[in-house]
């Protein structure tokens, strides 16, 4: 099984089913059979709020595959990434999660093919997100130094139509990795560019926790700066943001969740369009140069 580090609720048997309510690499809110733990301080249970290292049943067992797509520039030595997982749990289609970050850095691949930009332009179809980030990882540690140090920066997309949304911005000024893991600088600046479209599109955001739950974890370890977007998933909506961003104050931002229901009904079409075109903007920006971000 896949290394996991998971917060448990409190006094779970590390042999049995835990009921997850953190995680690093897997998923939150989810049930994960577990098949052996290790506790900090040598103790045998968790304690609320401590954290676990188990192991986890991967939920299928077999060959996936990342999609690559590059655009060259004229500049080969400079390359903008952006990526999506492009697979779901095994529960569901997995269409918000994430058949809309896959479909929004598509459109934005298919309308920017035709173009000659400055920088190179590589996209990143990811398998096996949901069994621990294993595509993007994979990805990164079979890169060479010199090819790492040729990707200026890398964007995320993970989870852009929830259907109770509310647009959010990876938090890089204020990341929660636990050390010794430092954010790049340069992360900052795109978050920037993202609030700053926001702004100009006079809609409201808030800050994601950048932490490590998706695909960019494996870009930040090897100190290429990142950022992306979210809408949000089984975290429940407070009567505030229903103030600000509309939608169902006390359900989550995306009750189909890792569910059956992830389907084709399981968007807000208003999020998708409003993040699609900000993704297309980041990429069309960053593909006249990456200044901004790399000095
Ligand atoms: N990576 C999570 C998943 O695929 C979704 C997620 C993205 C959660 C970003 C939090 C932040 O289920
Ligand atoms: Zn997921
Ligand atoms: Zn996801
Ligand atoms: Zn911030």
């Amino acid at each position: 099984g896949a290394e996991a580090v998971v917060i448990f609720n409190q006094g779970n048997d590390p042999t049995r089913e835990g009921v997850v309510v953190g995680t690093l690499g897997e998923d939150h809110g989810v049930t994960v059979p577990v098949v052996g733990a290790s506790f900090a301080n040598g103790a045998s249970l968790a304690s609320a709020g401590s954290t676990a290292h188990v192991q986890v049943i991967p939920s299928e067992t077999r060959t996936d595959y990342n999609v690559i797509a590059e655009l060259p520039g004229k500049n080969r030595n400079n390359v903008v990434m952006a990526g999506s997982h492009l697979d779901s749990v095994t529960e569901g289609p997995g269409i918000n999660d994430n058949g809309s970050g896959s479909a929004a850095i598509l459109e934005t691949a298919l309308t920017l093919a035709k173009s000659k930009p400055q920088n190179t332009l590589r996209f990143a179809w990811w398998g096996a997100e949901e069994e621990g980030l294993i595509g993007s990882a994979a990805y990164v540690a079979e890169l060479s130094q010199a090819e790492k140090d040729k990707i200026a920066l890398y964007l995320n997309y993970d989870m852009v139509g929830s259907p109770n949304y509310i647009f959010q911005v990876y938090d890089a000024d204020q990341s929660s990795f636990p050390a010794p893991v430092v954010v790049p600088e340069g992360s900052t600046a795109i978050e920037d560019l993202f609030e700053s479209y926001y702004t100009l599109k006079k809609q409201p955001y808030d800050d994601a926790e950048f932490s490590g739950r998706s695909d960019y974890q494996a870009f930040i370890e090897a100190g290429i700066p990142s950022g992306g977007l979210f809408t949000g998933a089984e975290v429940v909506k407070t009567e505030q943001q229903a103030t600000i961003w509309g939608g169902t104050a006390g359900a989550s931002f995306d009750p189909c969740y890792h569910q059956a229901c992830d389907n084709i009904g399981n968007l807000d079409r208003k999020a998708l369009e409003i993040n699609s075109d900000l993704i297309a903007f980041a990429q069309l920006t960053y593909a006249f140069s990456t200044e901004s971000v790399n000095g």
